[in-house]
């Protein structure tokens, strides 16, 4: 497949840059499940479905997107996308978000084998953004022992302090 960017006949699969191997475990095409678990002080618990797609170029970082849907409707709900990149020779990692709810973040953080920690260092929104802002966030992918990714979010809104928002837990497919 071509997954340098380019159209066809020019592209080719491109090397992993063996900078980013750490994680290289976050790589692929993965699919929520079981559905993930939204909740917070706030709302009303809730489901969603997440496909999650981390790739990379030969490039020293990785790109993704995530993208929820509603369980019963299908309806796209929350969307991101951006890069995660490794600061050479150490296990520091940079995390950067533009989402469609207006906010675009910065997180940084530290890959211990297959677990990356990582928090808010910067966030911007637009103008116009809904009441309550998000303040802080807080990330933790790991891999478990069935060989699933799983991600779990906090958050701290002017409203609540630092609160867990999302769990969930993808397969590969
Ligand atoms: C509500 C932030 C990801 C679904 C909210 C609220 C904030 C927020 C600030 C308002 C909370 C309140 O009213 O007190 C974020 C951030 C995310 C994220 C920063 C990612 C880092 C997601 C994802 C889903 C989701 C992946 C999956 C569908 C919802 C829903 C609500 C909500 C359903 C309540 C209704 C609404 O306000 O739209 N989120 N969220 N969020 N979030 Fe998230």
């Amino acid at each position: 497949p071509c997954s340098n960017g380019l159209v066809a006949p020019d592209c080719e699969t491109p090397k992993m840059n063996p900078s980013i191997e750490p994680l290289s475990w976050m790589l692929g095409t993965w699919l929520s499940e079981p559905p993930g678990d939204g909740i917070y002080p706030t709302l009303q618990p809730f489901h969603y479905l997440e496909e999650v797609h981390i790739t990379h170029v030969g490039q020293p970082m990785l790109n993704f997107s995530f993208n929820a849907f509603h369980p019963d409707t299908k309806k796209p709900m929350h969307r991101e996308c951006g890069f995660i990149r490794l600061k050479p020779d150490s296990n520091k990692v940079a995390f950067v978000s533009a989402q469609n709810t207006g906010i675009v973040e910065v997180e940084e953080g530290e890959v211990n084998g297959q677990e990356l920690c990582i928090a808010s260092h910067s966030i911007a929104r637009i103008s116009f953004a809904a009441e309550p802002r998000v303040e802080q966030i807080m990330r933790k992918f790991r891999l478990n022992a069935e060989g699933r990714l799983e991600q779990t979010v906090s958050m701290a809104t002017t409203t609540q302090p630092m609160t867990q928002h999302l769990h969930i837990t993808y397969k590969k497919v």
